[in-house]
């Protein structure tokens, strides 16, 4: 299967210059959305993953899947203001604008092995602001899985050193 078959390309959205990469026609096809969730799955099995973190919104609709299919649990690191613990925050920045995103401080128990899932990686704004969130919690970042990586924006090269899986590339 060509998981890009999937993939709706829309320009100057949601500003000019930006194409936008849609995942909903592949949420929207059921065999399209397990086969990316299996890959994913599949790449993490060998890594025995204690816990799956998301960014919102779009890495819970990539992370959560995963994280049943691995029979494990799933934490979402949310945009300022909405988680309703205590928590650990960090400013960031992506390929349009900049946020704030947050991990409740329970979420993670030090020693733990985290998968990242995201639907996609641009800048690596928001992967390296999860990465921090979770390591500083002590939990230990075996991975970091995307349906798609943006090459030209480099995102890769701010997270250096981790191990890192995109199902497709533009
Ligand atoms: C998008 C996307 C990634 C991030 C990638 O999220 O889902 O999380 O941008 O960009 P980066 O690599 O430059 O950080 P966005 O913040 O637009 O939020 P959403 O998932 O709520 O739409
Ligand atoms: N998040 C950051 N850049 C994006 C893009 N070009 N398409 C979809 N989501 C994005």
């Amino acid at each position: 299967m060509n998981l890009k078959d999937y993939i709706a390309s829309i320009p100057d959205f949601p500003e000019k210059g930006i194409i936008f990469r849609d995942i909903s026609p592949l949420m929207a096809d059921g065999d399209a959305y397990r086969e990316a969730t299996k890959r994913i799955a599949e790449y993490a099995k060998e890594k025995e993953v204690d816990m799956v973190v998301g960014p919102e919104a779009r890495g819970f609709i990539v992370g959560c899947p995963v994280a049943y299919e691995l029979g494990i649990g799933f934490a979402p690191a949310r945009k300022k203001g909405k988680l309703p613990r205590e928590t650990v925050e960090v400013s960031y920045g992506l390929e349009y604008g900049a946020d704030v995103l947050a991990l409740h401080k329970d979420a993670i128990k030090p020693g733990q092995k985290v998968l990242i899932c995201d639907d996609l990686l641009a800048t690596g704004g928001t992967i390296a602001a999860t990465i921090e969130l979770v390591e500083s919690l002590g939990g230990i970042v075996v991975g970091a899985a995307f349906l798609i990586e943006l090459e030209a924006l480099k995102g890769r090269n701010k997270i250096e050193g981790y191990d890192i899986l995109a199902l497709m590339e533009y």
